[in-house]
């Protein structure tokens, strides 16, 4: 086991391809359409454990309830982790280095397929058990590493740009801001209305952890950066790259993102939106269900992610079922997978918590567009987002970025320098 995780690991080198990193060196007959992952088998049936960050909207449990209450021999317990992505890394390796069977189903962050994968904490799994033709191919992506499936897509994500229809409107703005500057404007626009005093224009996710580094890596992309380039390489000390770091370090600087955004993930945003005291918010879709139910419900709507010259674009996000490498009862495992990321249960997602879905048709079903006027610009940004770097050290590169970005947000350092520094961490993380 140590000189096949050893030799993954070293297989991690860069890869070619369009502005993000790979680790490959090569198939290695992987292939998620066949064989099921080395010689894994997966036997045994009996009560499992699915693992995920909190659930804010209550939904996971009722999908979990409805197998329950199927499979009365295998039930499900349903793990929560903390909300931040940083945290529940964390535990989820913490539990794989003690190979404990604690953990059998986990809901991995579409970022961490890579790393969990090259260090056999979770399975390879046998993609022709699972509808992945019927998914968006960009995030079938996310669930495989060096050509073989190691986890099953059961919801994506794309970032969005949340704003208060009510206020654009008397402010007489009739379309949403597709630029910074517009939307900087527009915001000057609805401050002049009366009441409006202690409202900010705009906030994101600007905590140290996973959220800054979406949140970073969108405003450079959104001003034609890239944090790694065509070649797979880190080249995010370009004047591209400063002029997104610029726009987030400025609008901190000048009050347009209140200061205490430093603080923020993705619940104190919705948080501060809810409660009147943003005009613009990037945030998840996930939100919407929930902004729906709060005083707001009718005053907002949401619109693609500004940029620079013109629309931004946004992080692919998501979350991924992995089988713990650990875990016992693996053919029932197998089996709930294939349930939770069933179109039926993605549908219950989408409904009850407007989680993005992986299934392409959901996109187009007009009674879901009904219900969710968004979903084909959010298909557009899903299709068009940009990964995050797909590296095996993911933590080491992930980390980097929060650090840098998190100095030159908070004014410790200049952005100029912040980049260089994050520039050559980056080398190194993935020069291996
Ligand atoms: C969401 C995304 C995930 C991302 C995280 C950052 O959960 O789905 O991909 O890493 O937010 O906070």
């Amino acid at each position: 086991m140590k000189t096949r995780t050893t030799r993954a690991l070293r297989c991690s080198a860069p890869l070619v391809a369009a502005g993000l990193l790979l680790t490959a060196c090569g198939s290695n007959g992987g292939s998620d359409s066949g064989q099921p992952a080395g010689n894994t088998s997966f036997e045994g049936r009996g009560p499992i454990t699915y693992v995920a960050g909190k659930d804010t909207s209550g939904v996971v449990q009722k999908v979990i309830d409805r197998w329950n209450t199927l499979h009365p021999k295998e039930k499900v317990t349903f793990v929560q982790l903390p909300t931040d992505a940083d945290s529940q890394r964390q535990q989820m390796i913490q539990n794989a280095e003690t190979k404990s069977d604690a953990y059998t189903v986990l809901s991995l962050d579409v970022v961490w397929t890579s790393e969990f994968a090259a260090h056999q904490w979770i399975d390879r799994l046998p993609g022709q058990r699972f509808p992945l033709q019927d998914m968006l191919k960009p995030v079938v992506e996310t669930a495989k590493y060096r050509g073989g499936l190691y986890a099953v897509p059961a919801s994506s994500d794309g970032g969005l740009l949340y704003y208060r229809t009510d206020l654009l409107k008397k402010a007489g703005i009739t379309r949403p801001p597709a630029t910074w500057s517009q939307m900087t404007a527009d915001c000057a626009k609805v401050k002049r209305l009366p009441g409006t005093e202690g409202m900010s224009c705009y906030a994101g996710q600007f905590q140290k952890y996973e959220g800054l580094t979406v949140n970073f890596a969108e405003a450079v992309n959104s001003a034609g950066g890239v944090v790694t380039d065509a070649s797979g390489k880190p080249d995010v000390d370009t004047p591209s790259a400063r002029k997104g770091l610029d726009f987030l370090v400025g609008a901190l600087k000048d009050g347009t993102i209140p200061k205490e955004a430093v603080t923020y993930q993705e619940e104190d945003g919705r948080q501060a939106f809810q409660s009147g005291k943003l005009i613009f918010l990037r945030n998840w879709p996930y939100m919407y269900a929930l902004a729906e139910k709060s005083k707001l419900a009718g005053k907002f709507t949401v619109a693609p992610l500004p940029g620079l010259n013109g629309p931004g674009s946004s992080s692919l996000g998501g979350h991924n079922l992995a089988l713990s490498s650990f875990a016992r009862n693996k053919a029932t495992a197998l089996d709930f997978m294939k349930f939770f990321s069933s179109q039926d249960s993605a549908s219950t997602f989408l409904k009850d918590a407007s989680l993005a879905p992986p299934y392409a048709r959901s996109y187009d079903d007009a009674s879901l567009v009904k219900r969710y006027p968004y979903l084909p610009d959010l298909k557009q940004s899903i299709l068009h987002a940009v990964p995050r770097p797909r590296v095996v050290q993911y933590g080491d590169a992930t980390s980097a970025i929060q650090q840098e970005a998190y100095a030159a947000l908070t004014g410790a350092k200049s952005g100029a320098q912040a980049l260089k520094d994050l520039q050559s961490a980056l080398q190194k993380s993935t020069a291996q």
